[in-house]
Order: C-alpha cells, then structure tokens, then sequence
C-alpha cells in the first residue's frame, strides 16, 4: 500500500480479562496475545494499528469522536455494550471511516440477549465465532481490501 492505512482496534468491558475470563468461551490467549498476533499481520504492511481496552462506555465513545480525520478503520468488540448501547451505536454511526465488528464467540450460537447486536446495522461488516483468529482475519481483511482499492 502506498499510503498507510490506519487502523483503531476498540476492545470493551470485560476483555481485558481474557485468558482467565470463561476460556471455554473466549479461549486461553489474553489481550495482549491477541493483539500481537494483530500486530505480527501488520509487520512489514504500510499499516499502523493502535489498540485500545477500556471498561467504560465513555471511554469508548470519546474515542471514536477522537479517531474521526486519523483513522481508516475501527474494528470494535464492544463485548456486553455491543447488546444494549444506543450511545454506542450513534457514535459509529457518525464516524465517518469504516467500521468492523468483531466477537471472539459465535453470538448468534448463545443466550437469548446476545442475539441481538445494536452496532450491527451501522458497521460495514462483521467477523465472529473464530476467537482470536476473528481479530486477525478482520486485520488481514482491511490489509487485503486496502491492497485490492491501488
Ligand atoms: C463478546 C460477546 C459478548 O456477548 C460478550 O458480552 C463479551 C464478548 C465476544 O467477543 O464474543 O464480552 O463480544
């Protein structure tokens, strides 16, 4: 790629438990696993990606208003905010790049509750049910369209 693409991963409440969180759900790798992976796909590719986790909806929102005019891409596991927030939904909604939703479970395979995503409707797709490797095909996707669009 000849301009680099800029990419802001969005990890919500709870995931900063991961390797001890429900690992028969979420699996034995913590963030920072994944997120080096993440970073591992970017080695050598014109891409910088900034990854962020945080337990607060707030947090969450300023970040995105911060992200309009510096990132490409936000890819989002909002995790329990992904079911019920509207603040969450209208601050995607107004971002103006684009936007991925990732879940390290398969939702739709689960309770009842999170069956249903509020940020869905306002992302340009979705990735789920492949734990880690779910963060590191939507990478590797953003990558290979970035290339294709030269
Ligand atoms: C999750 C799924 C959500 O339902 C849950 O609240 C999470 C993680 C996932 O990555 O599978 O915290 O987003």
């Amino acid at each position: 790629m000849s301009e680099t693409v800029n990419i802001l991963v969005i990890n919500g409440p709870n995931l900063n438990m991961l390797g001890t969180r429900e690992p028969e759900i979420y699996g034995a790798e913590m963030m920072a696993d994944i997120e080096a992976r993440c970073q591992a796909v970017c080695e050598g590719e014109n891409v910088s990606l900034d990854w962020m986790q945080t337990n607060s909806e707030a947090e969450i929102v300023t970040a995105i208003h911060q992200a309009i005019n510096k990132a490409d891409w936000i890819l989002i596991n909002a995790a329990g905010l992904t079911h019920c927030s509207v603040p969450l939904r209208d601050a995607l909604a107004l971002f103006p790049g684009r936007k991925i939703e990732i879940h390290l479970s398969n939702i739709h395979k689960r309770e009842p509750f999170r069956h249903h995503s509020m940020i869905s409707a306002v992302v340009d797709g979705t990735v789920l049910g492949f734990g880690a490797m779910s963060y590191v095909m939507a990478v590797k996707g953003v990558i290979d369209m970035a290339r294709e669009a030269e």
